[in-house]
């Protein structure tokens, strides 16, 4: 039988095949690349200012999630801080099996996609703070999401990445995002271990969640 490994292009040996866990090479591959893309990143701004805002703010939770794990980050954010859920969408599907997703989305970000979504947000211009949450796909969010900050204006709001990663952590997302939203506010992410070898429901991700929220100025 043909294995998946045996059509492997070569440029796509740095994504993780979480059905191989046990895949020594594309493991070291990806840590490589990961410590690649995450020295690229520029330090987000966080403002010490924020906590004390906490108590008026309107909270969107936008997210996006192919196998779960970020819905699962969504949902942990939501019932520490409450706030609105907004899933993207996209019109268009993507393949079940992980390889032919990859390789989609890959062609995707080399012709720079923006697929269209499937919802709207209601009234957008009421939200100040907005968390958006996606999986690592090629080093960024998925297109869905460059989709999404073209569409509404973030001028003002206040951002706060959160992201499921299979080695690459935020990658170069929070640059992306900078790029895409340069008037908005963007605070320190977090990036939790997806896949299926996935902590986020774990005792300890759910510490680091808390963690994170209280220095942001998030507790309620
Ligand atoms: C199209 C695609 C591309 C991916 N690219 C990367 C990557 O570049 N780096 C990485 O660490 N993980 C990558 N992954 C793994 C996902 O980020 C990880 O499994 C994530 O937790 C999935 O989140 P979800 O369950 O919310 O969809 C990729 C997964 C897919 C499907």
């Amino acid at each position: 039988m043909k294995r998946d490994s045996d059509n492997t292009p070569s440029n796509c040996t740095l994504i993780p095949d979480p059905e191989k866990p046990q895949d020594e090479r594309r493991r070291k591959l990806l840590k490589a690349t990961a410590a690649g893309l995450v020295a690229g990143v520029a330090s987000p701004i966080v403002s010490s200012a924020f906590a004390a805002e906490n108590t008026k703010r309107k909270i969107l939770i936008a997210y996006y999630s192919r196998t779960g794990n970020t819905r699962e980050l969504a949902n942990q954010i939501q019932q520490r801080v409450g706030g609105e859920m907004f899933e993207l969408r996209t019109v268009h599907s993507y393949p079940k099996e992980y390889r032919a997703t990859t390789d989609q989305a890959k062609r995707e970000l080399e012709a720079n996609f923006r697929p269209q979504l499937t919802a709207e947000v209601q009234n957008m211009g009421a939200y100040d703070t907005v968390f958006v949450g996606y999986p690592n796909w090629w080093g960024t969010f998925p297109m869905a999401f460059f989709s999404f900050f073209e569409k509404y204006d973030f001028a003002g709001k206040t951002l706060i990445p959160f992201c499921t990663h299979e080695g690459s952590h935020l990658g170069r997302s929070v640059t992306d995002m900078k790029s895409l939203c340069p008037k908005a506010r963007i605070l320190d992410g977090i990036a939790l271990r997806g896949g299926n070898n996935s902590t986020v429901r774990s005792d300890s991700s759910r510490r680091e969640v808390d963690e994170w929220l209280r220095k942001l100025g998030m507790t309620v």
